[in-house]
């Protein structure tokens, strides 16, 4: 059974010459950090991935330092716990499906590296999703451990509603409303399931504009070109 098809939103990167928000990027990572990141890893982003897009180096190399990855092995074959780095990816909940399957009831908590590419219409079905929680209406009824989200196919999800206001800690003053943190979030999984968006748009605006210039140019000198033959 098909969910409720999410409503189409004017996503401010999605004109052919627009690039992303990216304050909301970098308020879209911290939604994910602090709310997201407890049950859903982005094993496909590293921390050196977010410097210039939406921190500093300085931040990220803190970010990431803060975090204990397992590395090794060492000389003496043993593996050993160390801060992180720009290399790293980001840290996962939990170290293998069973599991993630075992902390949520049985479901499987997605990666969320390429979540708005993996699901049809991505980024307006996560938005949609994340603010979609409602009381069943009269007649239906939801198992014991799953809710009622009309735009999840067969409107039964095992992930609870997870988005309240003032949820999320913005270092940038936002008032960290549901909705909010819904565009916010859903505009950093967008990003990361595209990291190549802004630069690809920006060279396609420099290839036209030197097309341009080819072709007038050419228009020119065919004209110079052919001016005594007329
Ligand atoms: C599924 C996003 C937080 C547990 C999902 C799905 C998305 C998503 C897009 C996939 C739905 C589908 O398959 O079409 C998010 C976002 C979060 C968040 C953006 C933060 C704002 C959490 C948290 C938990 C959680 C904190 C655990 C307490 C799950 C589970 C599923 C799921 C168990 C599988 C649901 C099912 O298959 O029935 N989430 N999630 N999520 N999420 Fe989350």
């Amino acid at each position: 059974e098909h969910g409720l098809h999410a409503p189409r939103y004017p996503w401010p990167h999605d004109g052919i010459f627009s690039s992303y928000d990216h304050a909301a990027i970098r308020r879209g990572h911290q939604v994910y950090t602090q709310v997201c990141a407890a049950c859903h890893s982005m094993y496909q982003i590293h921390y050196r991935d977010l410097v210039g897009v939406a921190f500093t180096e300085e931040e990220v190399k803190s970010m990431a330092a803060e975090i204990e990855f397992t590395d090794g092995p060492n000389d003496e074959g043993e593996q050993y716990e160390r801060p992180g780095r720009l290399s790293d990816p980001l840290p996962r909940p939990y170290p293998n499906e069973e599991a993630a399957r075992y902390a949520n009831g049985g479901a499987y908590p997605p990666d969320l590296s390429l979540i708005t590419k993996a699901r049809h219409d991505g980024q307006n079905y996560v938005f949609s999703l994340l603010l979609g929680y409602r009381e069943p209406p009269a007649g239906v009824s939801v198992r014991e451990g799953l809710y009622y989200n009309p735009y999840f196919p067969g409107g039964a999800i095992a992930m609870p509603k997870m988005l309240v206001d003032e949820g999320t800690e913005y270092d940038d003053g936002t008032v960290a409303t549901e909705a909010q943190q819904a565009k916010d979030v859903t505009t950093y999984l967008a990003w990361a399931a595209e990291p190549e968006h802004d630069d690809r748009k920006l060279m396609g605006v420099k290839f036209i504009f030197v097309l341009a210039i080819v072709w007038i140019t050419a228009a020119y000198y065919k004209r110079w070109k052919w001016a005594p033959i007329k």
